[in-house]
């Protein structure tokens, strides 16, 4: 079923898809302050969910029998996500996990339980009221094909898996973890292969996304294409000065006319 959004009463949605280390992160973030709409974004949802069944012994390989036990975690904790001024924070019972969710095995955990369907069923609900509540960019590997088919812009934003190893492998030595480039490149094939062959909506590109290669890119040259394309659908001007409670806010931690850091620069 399709339903067709009122773009001038509706707040501004863009859905931004696309494998590990392509820039989401980085590219969602400078949108959502540009265009003054919270940044979503929705794989902290499944780190969550991740660390969550760690905690609770329930380790992957996932079989069927762990869908219903990985659902009772959902259920019965509660998860509290908050898009605002300090990103997208997520906090499990009442504490914020939001920084314990940055590490290469939360990364490998959340591919796991994205994996299982009743996890899926139980998140993409709560990232649609999200979205309805005000608007937003999204990020995610299912955005525009399932949480989002309706965006006024689908983005599928993807770079070489050299580049993306290279700017996932300068981050994690920047924070000081000790990891070789061709296991980041190992962790990173794997992890693209267990999120674009699930069975349960899979990375792809949906149908009507631009299609951005960010490979020798720099975010502000992607974010630009992104609200010329933007402002190109909507057929109305865009206010992009960020409305004033974004104005105030410290616009990233980029520098101007960098290359794009590893995806998510907080790994
Ligand atoms: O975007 P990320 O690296 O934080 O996402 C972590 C994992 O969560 C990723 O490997 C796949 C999964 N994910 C998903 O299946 N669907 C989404 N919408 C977002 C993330």
């Amino acid at each position: 079923m399709t339903h067709s959004r009122d773009t001038n009463k509706s707040p501004i949605l863009i859905a931004i898809d696309g494998p590990a280390g392509a820039g989401k992160s980085t590219i969602a973030r400078l949108l959502a302050e540009r265009l003054g709409v919270p940044y979503l974004d929705t794989g902290a949802m499944y780190r969550a969910v991740g660390l969550l069944a760690k905690r609770q012994g329930l380790l992957p390989p996932y079989s069927d029998e762990a869908g219903p036990r990985l659902e009772a975690l959902v259920i019965r904790h509660k998860l509290d996500f908050r898009p605002g001024e300090e990103g997208f924070r997520v906090l499990i019972d009442g504490n914020d996990v939001s920084e314990e969710l940055r590490t290469p095995e939360a990364s490998d955990l959340a591919s796991a339980v994205s994996a299982v369907s009743t996890v899926r069923k139980a998140l993409v609900p709560l990232q649609r009221q999200m979205a309805a509540r005000a608007g937003g960019v999204m990020e995610g590997r299912d955005i525009g094909s399932v949480v989002l088919p309706n965006a006024d812009l689908k983005v599928f934003l993807t770079a070489t898996s050299e580049e993306r190893a290279r700017r996932r492998y300068a981050e994690l030595t920047q924070r000081g973890v000790d990891t070789a480039q061709a296991e980041v490149l190992e962790s990173q094939r794997r992890r693209d292969l267990q999120d674009s062959s699930r069975t349960d909506s899979p990375l792809q590109v949906a149908r009507g996304s631009v299609v951005i290669d960010s490979t020798s890119l720099t975010p502000e040259a992607v974010v630009e294409r992104i609200l010329k394309e933007l402002e190109r659908r909507r057929e109305t001007p865009l206010d992009t000065s960020g409305g004033d409670a974004v104005k105030s806010r410290n616009h990233g931690r980029l520098a101007h006319g960098s290359r794009l850091p590893a995806e998510e620069e907080r790994f």
